[in-house]
């Protein structure tokens, strides 16, 4: 077990001498955990092989699933990436520093398992504070896939990084909770018409009025696992984001997603499990189970996000057997939110007319 320190940092203004500490770490070959405006990230020096190994086996991360290259200064892409078409840097003008990551082909100076073996590599240029002052004071681009253990919900505060990583990584700055609260949006802008293949923080709306045509992987809204050769980001193949108790997510029209979470409760309650229910503002005060969270209200899709994983996370600590969701409107930050509520429930949906 190592020694985990954690550093309490202003994510405003962050003190020098904390982020010189932590790039101290980075630039030894260590990990350190830092918040991003999305998720927090479990940072290692992306052209440091051993450290980017190391990162791999602190979150139980299978080796090909690669990491986000995170970077602080757009020019640092010529080394990371060998090709950069005119639309993928209209895109990079318009959305970074942002939650938005980026797939080019990679550059041949990057380690091997930084790409996890592939020809491609995802990029971003954070928007916070202090991952952009770590990122600097490194002195490297920073590999940094969410700092969770692999399969747990991504982490939005320094406590569940804690809760998960305590022990396994060198450090933590703590900057306060996130603020989007699901990861990034990425693209592939090795292709033209680019594609979609994951669902974030940067709402698919906002960037087809950037470039107009985005293409939709198959996988986003899938309502079934899909075989594995057809997963084009190596994330795609796992179960992600999952708590301990299986999640049932109930789509339809409001009323009937209420009737039928009604029943499926009372059913449950025969069987004497526990029953959790992810509801929302507009929806929770009718239900009565072992536990009822809301996301928040339907009026403001984008605000829920913060709360997700957070949420998901709290229902673990709560021993609930089974947690029913309701589905939210896929608009906005919902077309993520949804995503990650299909793959934690493992693909388990009950379609209401
Ligand atoms: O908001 C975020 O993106 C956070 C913060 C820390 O920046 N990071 C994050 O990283 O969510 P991670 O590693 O948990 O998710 C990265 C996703 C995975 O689904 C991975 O498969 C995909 O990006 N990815 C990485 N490299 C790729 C590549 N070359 N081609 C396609 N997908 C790739
Ligand atoms: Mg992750």
């Amino acid at each position: 077990m190592k020694q985990t320190i954690v550093f309490e940092v202003d994510s405003e203004n962050p003190e020098i001498e904390k982020i010189l500490a932590a790039a101290a770490i980075i630039k030894a070959g260590g990990l350190v955990a830092f918040p991003t405006e999305t998720v927090y990230g479990l940072g290692a020096d992306a052209f440091n092989a051993e450290a980017v190994l190391a990162m791999f086996e602190a979150k139980k991360r299978p080796l090909d699933n690669p990491p986000i290259v995170h970077l602080e200064y757009l020019s640092d892409i010529y080394k990371l990436a060998a090709d950069v078409s005119p639309k993928a840097e209209s895109l990079m003008k318009q959305f970074w520093p942002g939650p938005l990551t980026l797939v080019f082909k990679r550059h041949p100076s990057v380690p091997g398992v930084t790409t996890a073996g592939l020809d491609t590599i995802a990029l971003r240029m954070p928007r916070h504070r202090v991952a952009l002052a770590l990122i600097k004071e490194s002195g490297s681009p920073i590999a940094a896939p969410s700092a969770n253990l692999a399969g747990r919900p991504s982490p939005t505060s320094a406590k569940h990084v804690f809760d998960d990583l305590n022990g396994r990584i060198d450090a933590i700055l703590d900057g306060g909770p996130t603020c989007i609260g699901v990861e990034s949006t990425v693209l592939d802008a090795s292709v033209d018409p680019p594609v979609l293949l994951r669902p974030g923080g940067t709402s698919l709306e906002a960037l087809q009025t950037a470039i107009g045509e985005v293409k939709l992987h198959p996988f986003i809204m899938a309502d079934l696992e899909l075989p594995k050769e057809k997963a084009r980001s190596p994330g795609m193949r796992y179960k992600h984001y999952a708590p301990k108790a299986q999640i049932i997510l109930v789509e339809g029209v409001v009323p009937a997603v209420m009737a039928k979470i009604k029943e499926l409760i009372s059913e449950s309650w025969m069987q004497s499990k526990r029953v959790g229910v992810l509801a929302t503002d507009e929806t929770a005060w009718a239900y009565e189970a072992d536990v009822v969270k809301s996301l928040g209200s339907l009026r403001n899709v984008d605000a829920m996000a913060p709360n997700l994983f957070r949420l998901l996370r709290e229902f673990d600590a709560e021993n609930v057997d089974l947690i029913f969701a309701e589905a939210v409107p896929a608009e906005g930050l919902g077309l993520a939110i949804m995503n990650r509520l299909r793959k934690a429930s493992g693909y388990t949906i009950i379609k209401v007319p």
